[in-house]
């Protein structure tokens, strides 16, 4: 690309700057380095929507960074299929994640989302310092967020309630290892004892699922033929591992940022307790201004012009998702959060036809895009409903984490408690 001698240097996405507060930096790149290449990670770093749009479509980009990327900790997953094997899998998946198969969760997603609730509004209105002042306070992440998707996905699976806290632990670690773009070798070998710690767990319980009659993702999964043959007992084992990660840190994080935005936002939060016809457009529109996953890498297949660039074959993209979804060429005014806004489009905001790219284009898009809808509509309506008047605590200003995945490390509210009888 030309560029004028005017034009800004391309910053740097491993700086402490970028790391607090990445949407500055965003802009730089999409305006003046919309295709550029990053030392440190070795990486072309992509920043505009139509660019990452077609990226995803396009034969030209394949996902075989995962063969590096995620399989030393997955094993190998549907991320990296493609073709027939990859229409394979995700028919294996598709029929639990939308219509009927969905709906058969529903009561699970609720009792999940109605326990956590409930506990933190009775510890909070239990703890409270002073029971005249009617507050209750909890930290909607650690007493909700982090919990709730991931709790889902193991009942989803059928894997033993008791084991709720050591799946947390490995989610929790596995997603440190994905945002470790840096490379610190404490974070990697945690992910490994993670790997292996799964690994041991999960392969007596498959042996067992193959021969049950159990309805169960798992069972159903262990019993399942691709092309003839059913799928390995490592195969398994690694489709678990990803729908652990894949299910749990994304919605976990979108939750905690679609509360934290209509907090902020306080005129927004109060329309949509008014109107639940607009829970729907909260959600899609945190998607669109606070995804929680900033990036997504793909690998080029042949030499790739972009913005009059040239990315050799065989290079590693990372696609901006985060940035694509402010590109002020595709939304207006995109750094403002607005659950009004008229161009994007929440009737398919998730469906393959969305016009955000939160859940990817394409071949590989989001299998659970639905069930991450459902589950942010529960856990919106719930919290809406148990905590009046919820307002940040005094004092609390929301920080963003993460490089990779990101969202409020903390999400410290208050609300009012009826008074005691
Ligand atoms: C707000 C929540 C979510 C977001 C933002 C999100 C985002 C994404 C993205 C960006 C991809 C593309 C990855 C790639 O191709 O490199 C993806 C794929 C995938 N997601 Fe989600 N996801 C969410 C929730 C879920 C949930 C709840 C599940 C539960 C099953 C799930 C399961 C998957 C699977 C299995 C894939 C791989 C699809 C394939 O390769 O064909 N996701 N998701």
């Amino acid at each position: 690309m030309s560029q004028s001698t005017a034009a800004p240097p391309a910053p740097d996405i491993l700086s402490p700057e970028y790391v607090a507060d990445p949407y500055p930096f965003h802009k730089v790149l999409r305006d003046h380095h919309p295709a550029t290449y990053h030392e440190a990670t070795q990486s072309w770093l992509i920043s505009r929507y139509a660019d990452c749009a077609h990226a995803f479509k396009s034969e030209a980009f394949s996902s075989r960074n995962y063969d590096w990327q995620l399989e030393p900790i997955h094993g190998r997953t549907i991320l990296q299929m493609q073709g027939k094997e990859h229409a394979t899998h995700r028919s294996l998946l598709n029929p639990f994640f939308r219509g009927k198969g969905l709906e058969a969760f529903m009561p699970t997603i609720r009792q999940n989302a109605a326990e956590l609730i409930t506990a933190a509004v009775q510890r909070a209105g239990s703890e409270m310092m002073d029971e005249l002042s009617g507050r209750g306070r909890v930290d909607l992440v650690a007493e909700f967020t982090t919990w709730f998707p991931i709790r889902v996905m193991v009942d989803m699976l059928g894997l033993p309630k008791s084991d709720h806290d050591r799946f947390h632990r490995w989610y929790h670690s596995v997603i440190a290892h994905l945002n470790n773009l840096a490379g610190d070798p404490a974070v990697t070998a945690a992910a490994d004892q993670t790997r292996e710690e799964l690994r041991e767990y999960m392969l007596p319980i498959i042996r067992e699922r193959r021969n049950g009659d159990g309805d169960d993702l798992l069972s159903r999964l262990c019993r399942a033929e691709v092309d003839g043959e059913q799928m390995s007992d490592e195969e398994i084992k690694a489709f678990v591992s990803l729908l652990l990660v894949a299910g749990g840190e994304t919605t976990d994080k979108a939750i905690a940022s679609m509360m934290t935005n209509l907090i902020k936002n306080p005129d927004q939060l109060e329309a949509v307790r008014a109107d639940r016809s607009l829970v729907d457009a909260a959600i899609a529109e945190t998607l669109r201004y606070t995804g929680p996953v900033h990036m997504i890498m793909r690998q080029t297949e042949q030499p790739v012009e972009i913005e009059g660039t040239t990315i050799p074959e065989g290079a590693t993209c990372i696609l901006m998702l985060a940035s694509a979804n402010r590109d002020e060429r595709h939304f207006s005014d995109p750094d403002r959060f607005d659950i009004h806004r008229s161009d994007l489009d929440v009737a398919r905001a998730f469906s393959g036809a969305a016009n955000h790219v939160q859940f990817i284009l394409g071949r590989h898009f989001c299998v659970g895009s639905l069930l991450a809808r459902t589950e942010m509509q529960v856990a919106l309506e719930l919290v809406l409903d148990s905590m009046p008047n919820l307002r940040f605590q005094e004092g609390f200003v929301p920080k963003e984490v993460g490089l990779y995945t990101r969202s409020v490390e903390s999400l410290l509210v208050e609300f009012d408690v009826p008074a005691k009888a």
